[in-house]
């Protein structure tokens, strides 16, 4: 058995924490940051990963994004403490990062997202393999998504999401069959997964007089060597967002995305969002094509398990 507070921290780094270990054995998934297990080594990997990035943000990322990071004040030599983080963020637009121990399942994280809450990984990737990123960590969550949250028009596209969620959870509780209720509820949480995928995650904004495009999805605005490549590599396909391709385009995370979708305006994906909450009650998601990505019991459950009435 791993000491858990030892005179030396163990670190709290990607795959090897035994405090993230024994949360899951426990079946905590919402957690306290422990700070002072953090080692050096997770400090060094946190400054090598802002130090390296932060000229590309300024190159490629958008406006919100850099207001964002600015008004975060967050420590470019240590991991963020959560609370500091949150005590900048909070008034800004009521959202708070929350730490978990590890995978949310999708109705969870949604309605988390509903309640202003952004589950938080509190791990980060060893500082020889900056590169190699195995499942999100903390610099991919509080440097890649939460200075998007510290924007109005962006928190509330997040929240309207979490409805989202409700309206799927609430549509599928008055499905009979239960065969059909699960094949309904599987093509709908693949098309809320595709969209957030290519918006949040992965997506791209025109910049204001609409001559450059820059940079707001998370996992481009954490990724060192893709930030560059998304906007510069000829092999990238970059299109207009249209609702009907995204949900039914599918998409592989083991490697740099080859087609991308590009925003108007935060205004513009808030729109979209309702649209899709439209289509979702017209069931236009009832049968989305099929492939990546696969949608696991515990997604499932979580949306046959929630309580439509909390609206
Ligand atoms: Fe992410």
């Amino acid at each position: 058995m791993a000491q858990l507070h030892p005179q030396i921290p163990v670190g709290l780094t990607t795959t090897e924490a035994p405090f993230i270990e024994d949360a899951v054995a426990h079946g905590r998934l919402y957690i306290e940051q422990p700070y002072d297990l953090y080692s050096e080594e997770n400090h060094e990997a946190w400054r090598r990963l802002y130090e390296r990035i932060t000229p590309r943000w300024h190159k490629y990322a958008n406006e919100h994004f850099m207001r964002g990071i600015a008004n975060l004040c967050l420590d470019p030599e240590r991991v963020p403490k959560l609370e500091e983080v949150n005590q900048f963020l909070c008034p800004l637009t009521g959202f708070s990062a929350k730490a978990v121990s590890g995978y949310v399942p999708a109705f969870l994280f949604f309605d988390c997202l509903r309640n202003r809450e952004f589950p938080t990984t509190i791990t980060i990737r060893r500082s020889d393999k900056l590169d190699y990123l195995p499942e999100p960590d903390i610099f991919h969550d509080i440097a890649g998504h939460v200075p998007m949250h510290t924007d109005p028009a962006f928190a509330d596209t997040l929240v309207r999401f979490g409805d989202c969620a409700h309206t799927a959870a609430e549509i599928v509780s008055r499905i009979g069959d239960e065969e059909e209720k699960v094949r309904r509820l599987k093509s709908i949480i693949k098309a809320m997964a595709r969209f957030f995928w290519f918006t949040i995650e992965f997506g791209l904004m025109r910049s204001a007089d609409g001559k450059e495009l820059k940079v707001y999805g998370s996992g481009l605005l954490s990724s060192f060597g893709e930030l560059e490549y998304c906007i510069e590599s000829p092999e990238v396909q970059r299109f207009p967002i249209q609702l009907e391709w995204v949900i039914n385009q599918y998409f592989e995370i083991d490697h740099y995305q080859p087609l991308l979708f590009i925003v108007d305006s935060f205004d513009h994906l808030f729109s979209l969002v309702g649209d899709l909450e439209t289509w979702m009650k017209e069931g236009k998601l009832d049968n989305v094509s099929p492939g990546e990505p696969d949608i696991s019991d515990a997604d499932l459950k979580s949306f046959l398990e929630a309580d439509p009435s909390l609206k």
